[in-house]
């Protein structure tokens, strides 16, 4: 049930954040003992130290999504009912339909909220907030929890060291509310998309679904297929660009801005991006150490891992940037 607001003007707030990562870890040491490669390689071309995975036979995406939404919930004081919409962003839903969001609305005892899943690949959580933000602006909903959540290591073929390596499990979750403060929230969102590059980051699920030009690929159906270069030379162009984009749009500078919440994809890739924008290490957040790359995951886990530690400051905007397969990329600027 879509809750209606009274008309007139309202901002967002988010009122609270919550994330969740499984127990195992899978450090590179573990890699080099199975495929190989080393702890060096991985770290000086990925900054990845460990990533997380969860136990596939009794976990799965809706497991991390949960936890992150509960987390959520009682971070923000919100109550489940209060819920009007649950958004997951993600690739790796154990099924198409029911819909994550779904099941676990239904687990938390969101009765009031409609629910869907969002898939617009690493971009999501971005895309989702956005997509969130918009429906409480348009008076559409009052209270919205966006959720990206990936179970990664249920697509990754561990026998390919070129892929595997980068990714992790992890999910984060940021509950949104009506404010009547117009000023609070989103002030500045881009997405966009190249569908003619979707084949530098895919899922095959049939023989049919490979293009030529991949068929020596070795990686399994059902599993993540990933042109590396091709995605690392598109990523290290749309990153600046997309964060060059929201500065200008918004006349804000590096300075102005509390956190640059970015996607955890590459520490290369990060810090190519920070360099040119001449941006204070500080001003963005780095996780990839320790849980890799979780795709819809990586940017509500760190948003929740700043919100917690005071880092996303009341009264100061701050910026959340993505980019993935599909291609696809997004921006959100906040007034908190
Ligand atoms: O969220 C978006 C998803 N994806 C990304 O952001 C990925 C973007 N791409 C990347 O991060 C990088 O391209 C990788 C980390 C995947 C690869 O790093 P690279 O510096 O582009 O390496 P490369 O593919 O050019 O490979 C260099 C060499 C190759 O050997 P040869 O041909 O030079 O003999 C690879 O076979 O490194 C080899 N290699 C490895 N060696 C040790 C590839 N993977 C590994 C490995 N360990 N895990």
């Amino acid at each position: 049930m879509m809750g209606a607001l009274p008309s007139g003007a309202c901002g967002v707030r988010i009122r609270g954040t919550g994330s969740a990562v499984p127990d195992r870890r899978l450090t590179n040491d573990d890699f080099a003992r199975m495929l190989d490669t080393s702890d060096e390689w991985i770290t000086q071309r990925t900054g990845i130290r460990e990533r997380r995975v969860l136990d596939l036979r009794t976990q799965g995406c809706s497991t991390l999504a949960q936890l992150a939404l509960e987390r959520a919930l009682e971070n923000s004081g919100v109550q489940a009912d209060e819920l009007d919409l649950v958004i997951v962003a993600t690739v790796t839903m154990e099924m198409t339909c029911p819909s994550v969001a779904c099941r676990i609305a239904g687990a938390v005892g969101a009765k009031n909220a409609a629910a869907f899943d969002l898939g617009a690949a690493c971009s999501g959580f971005v895309y989702a907030v956005n997509t969130g933000e918009a429906m409480i602006r348009a008076g559409r909903a009052r209270t919205v929890a966006v959720i990206g959540a990936e179970a990664m290591s249920s697509i990754i073929d561990y026998t390919d060291r070129s892929v595997s390596i980068l990714f992790g499990d992890a999910s984060g979750c940021a509950i949104l509310q009506a404010d009547p403060n117009p000023s609070i929230g989103c002030i500045y969102q881009h997405m966009g998309a190249d569908g003619t590059g979707w084949h530098a980051l895919y899922i095959p699920r049939r023989e049919s679904d490979i293009p030529a030009e991949d068929a020596t690929n070795p990686i399994r159906l059902g599993n993540l297929r990933m042109n590396g270069k091709e995605v690392f030379r598109f990523a290290v162009t749309k990153f600046k660009e997309v964060i060059e984009d929201a500065f200008t749009k918004t006349g804000l500078t590096p300075d102005d801005v509390s956190q640059v919440v970015c996607h955890q994809s590459n520490i290369r890739i990060i810090d190519a991006a920070r360099e040119k924008l001449n941006i204070d290490p500080s001003k963005i957040y780095v996780n990839i150490d320790r849980y890799g790359n979780s795709s819809a995951g990586s940017v509500g886990l760190c948003l929740d891992e700043l919100w917690r530690a005071g880092k996303i400051t009341k009264g100061q905007p701050f910026m959340m940037v993505a980019f993935g397969g599909g291609l696809t990329w997004a921006s959100s600027v906040w007034n908190t």
